[in-house]
């Protein structure tokens, strides 16, 4: 939702309810679970959001992280120039040729280091993850006695002063990213970026995106950032058209070349085996979790219409979904709630067991109890926030220790003992 919605939002910067914060923290912890966990070479950081301006006058952002700026004589709306699909009309007051010259925008948030604001105490939100883990990569090469090729990765915020922003949470002012820095010998690095463009790619797919709507796209050399040698987007062909979802970049030497130059400490890796010192090139996955979270929900989201009551996966001939029912497909290792207890009556034992079947799987998982409304009701509540599953107690539970657990997406129910419904549920999730 708008952030401070109650006074009329905040323009691009967002709040995340009670399962907004579940999709985005599973995404992220299945993230760190694939590149760091299961990697031994790549370990993760956190370095401060506030970063000391000298860090990005090195990495060439104070003076090259700008978008072009141009603003309208008649209206005084300002728009960033290469985003106008016609160049000579103000999309705000329709003159035509009412724009000024462009001018470089640094889209960096500016404040100040304790009371006095001056330019010795200037410092900037970190407008990407990237650059506390080039300032601490001596630390941590010391620290953690890693060898080449290894990984630095990170997850947490970034912030840009975004001029065109919309499209929901896909352009924010305020946002998450995913990064890794890949330490790698130079000469090593092609195969590298080819390496973490496959990588990247399966990730995505893993999380849920379909290959029809990923692609990649190679910038071409004109276009490239600063620091960059080589970059592949990778775009998802959202509602509003085909953009970029993450990207790997082959950031060369740059950053702890600048760095070394700028604050007079070493930066170079020294190769035991050849006793060569260097400074390695870095490959750069980057993901933005936002942006990843709007296409996944994009990608899952049905909506049944008149015709196709059906549903997108192949129903059994005895279940039908009413016109206007939502479904939210995600894949289960992402989805907010993975299973949902619900006693089909509020008598007996039956909220008794639901309530321990809840206990046990809550210690797990994050669950959802909900006793109140028809079965149909409550299946369809679930259904449209994702919940892959829905454990149903029922009369014979109470005579067998069994439930009947559905699957979301084909609506199938099958019974199960409830000693089982643990290893089950893991099955399916994993
Ligand atoms: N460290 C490299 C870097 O920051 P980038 O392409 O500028 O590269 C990386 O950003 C990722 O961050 C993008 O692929 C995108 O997913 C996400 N991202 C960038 N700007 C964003 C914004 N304004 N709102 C939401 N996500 C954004």
């Amino acid at each position: 939702m708008p952030s401070a919605e109650i006074y009329g939002g905040t323009g691009s910067v967002w709040d995340f309810g009670p399962l907004g914060v579940l999709l985005k923290n599973n995404i992220k912890n299945y993230w760190i679970e694939t590149f760091m966990q299961k990697r031994k070479e790549v370990v993760l950081i956190e370095s401060a959001l506030l970063t000391k301006r000298e860090v990005l006058v090195a990495s060439g952002h104070e003076s090259e992280f700008t978008d072009p700026l141009v603003e309208c004589k008649k209206c005084n709306g300002r728009f960033r120039e290469d985003h106008l699909e016609d160049k000579t009309t103000c999309p705000n007051c329709q003159s035509k040729n009412s724009f000024g010259e462009a001018k470089k925008f640094n889209m960096m948030f500016k404040t100040y280091l304790g009371p006095v604001e001056a330019s010795e105490n200037l410092a900037y939100l970190r407008p990407e993850t990237a650059q506390g883990m080039f300032t601490n990569f001596k630390n941590i090469i010391e620290t953690s006695r890693k060898k080449l090729p290894f990984g630095i990765a990170q997850v947490g915020k970034a912030f840009r002063n975004e001029i065109t922003t919309g499209n929901y949470i896909f352009r924010d002012r305020e946002f998450e990213q995913m990064e890794i820095e890949y330490f790698v010998k130079p000469g090593e690095d092609d195969k590298w970026f080819d390496f973490w463009r496959n990588e990247w790619e399966k990730f995505l797919i893993s999380c849920g995106l379909s290959t029809e709507k990923l692609h990649r796209y190679d910038h071409p050399k004109e276009a490239l950032s600063h620091y960059s040698k080589g970059t592949t987007d990778f775009e998802y062909d959202y509602p509003f058209g085909r953009s970029e979802v993450a990207g790997v970049a082959n950031r060369t030497d740059f950053d702890l070349s600048a760095h070394e130059k700028h604050s007079g400490q070493d930066m170079k890796y020294f190769e035991e085996s050849t006793k060569e010192k260097f400074w390695p090139y870095v490959i750069e996955p980057t993901l933005g979790v936002e942006r990843l979270m709007l296409a996944l929900l994009v990608e899952g989201f049905e909506k049944t219409n008149d015709v196709e009551t059906n549903g997108r996966s192949s129903l059994p001939d005895d279940k039908k979904r009413e016109p206007g029912e939502i479904v939210l497909h995600l894949n289960p290792k992402i989805a907010p709630i993975k299973a949902a207890i619900l006693p089909l009556v509020k008598k007996d034992k039956l909220p008794e067991i639901a309530q321990e079947i809840y206990n046990d799987l809550s210690a797990h998982w994050q669950v959802d109890y909900d006793e109140s409304g028809s079965i149909g009701r409550r299946y369809r509540r679930q259904d449209e926030i994702g919940t892959p599953f829905c454990i149903t107690v029922d009369f014979q539970s109470i005579e067998d220790q069994t439930v009947t657990l559905r699957d979301r997406d084909t609506m199938k129910q099958e019974r199960i003992k409830i000693s089982e419904l643990q290893n089950l549920i893991q099955d399916k999730i994993s």
